[in-house]
């Protein structure tokens, strides 16, 4: 019988309370309806997790913050409850997919932050964004919100995500510039529309990139830009093992970012650069 297993496992046990409790206290930032006796002890938890730090935070990191603690949470509940899950993307439950909408907002955001030092970049918010994926339209409306000239075009292949998409879509106020269709990327037909695309490759196979790149390549236009995403390998092992599960367990199959550097020159993209968070790592190209 081992003597460090249960405390080890009770450390373990706290560490992933104490995150939840970050995770609540930033929620209430922005809720007043709680009883204030559960937000001083929430905010009291807070504080023992993160110390003299949580005085120094600002609001863009407060709001990073927010999407790492939802991402970490929800990815261990999921792996917990299906550690027998393969790498498909057919899930049914309108709520996890609505989180997904929700958390992937940040792609955007992110996107817009690479602009403001890269004018060509900004230019592409005037014309047609494809956004590969679409999901329950989380990127495509954050999309439409962040830039008023922007249309935007989603593809997946996924109906029952589809139908959400097509309700939020609806009861928001872009449903004259967002659209969406069940269309698999490496079938991407179209010419010379797009000035903006977005590429998940996390989701997809080695295979369906390679014709992706092809596809949306044709589908641009001259000085279009392509941002591609991979999830960000970090140097901590155990961390650079959960980015490899997860790429895996989300159905993809890269993980280094240089590989798709290669593969967005070899289709004639210029100036590829690159932007890493602890989430996610963006490639991002122009068209020549
Ligand atoms: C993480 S979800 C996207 C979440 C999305 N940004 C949102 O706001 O809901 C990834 C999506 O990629 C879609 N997908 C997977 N393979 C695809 C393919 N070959 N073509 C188009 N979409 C694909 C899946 O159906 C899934 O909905």
């Amino acid at each position: 019988m081992s003597e460090t297993f249960i405390p080890r496992i009770q450390e373990l046990a706290k560490c992933a309370r104490m995150l939840a409790l970050v995770g609540a206290s930033i929620k209430l930032r922005s809720d007043s309806s709680v009883l204030p006796a559960i937000r001083e002890q929430i905010e009291l938890g807070a504080r023992m997790a993160l110390g003299e730090v949580l005085d120094e935070v600002d609001e863009e990191q407060m709001s990073l913050a927010l999407v790492m603690v939802e991402m970490a949470l929800s990815e261990a509940g999921e792996l917990f409850r299906s550690p027998d899950r393969g790498s498909n993307w057919e899930v049914v439950d309108a709520a996890a997919m609505q989180a997904m909408g929700r958390s992937s907002k940040s792609v955007f955001t992110r996107i817009q932050s690479i602009a403001e030092t890269d004018p060509k970049l900004r230019e592409t918010f005037q014309g047609t964004f494809l956004d590969v994926g679409t999901g329950v339209a989380g990127i495509a409306l954050e999309a439409a919100r962040c830039c008023p000239n922007l249309k935007v075009d989603g593809i997946d292949i996924w109906e029952p995500a589809l139908d959400l998409a097509r309700q939020n879509i609806a009861e928001s106020p872009y449903a004259d510039r967002v659209t969406v269709r069940n269309l698999d990327i490496s079938a991407l037909d179209e010419t010379d529309r797009y000035s903006l695309a977005w590429l998940p490759t996390m989701f997809l196979k080695r295979p369906i990139v390679e014709a992706a790149l092809d596809r949306i390549a044709r589908a641009s236009v001259s000085n279009a830009y392509l941002v591609a995403g991979v999830y960000t390998r970090p140097e901590d092992p155990f961390l650079a093992l959960m980015a490899n599960l997860r790429t895996l367990r989300s159905g993809g199959e890269i993980s280094d970012p240089a590989d798709l550097k290669a593969m967005m020159e070899a289709r004639g993209y210029v100036d590829i650069g690159m932007s890493a968070t602890p989430i996610a790592t963006f490639v991002v190209g122009r068209l020549s």
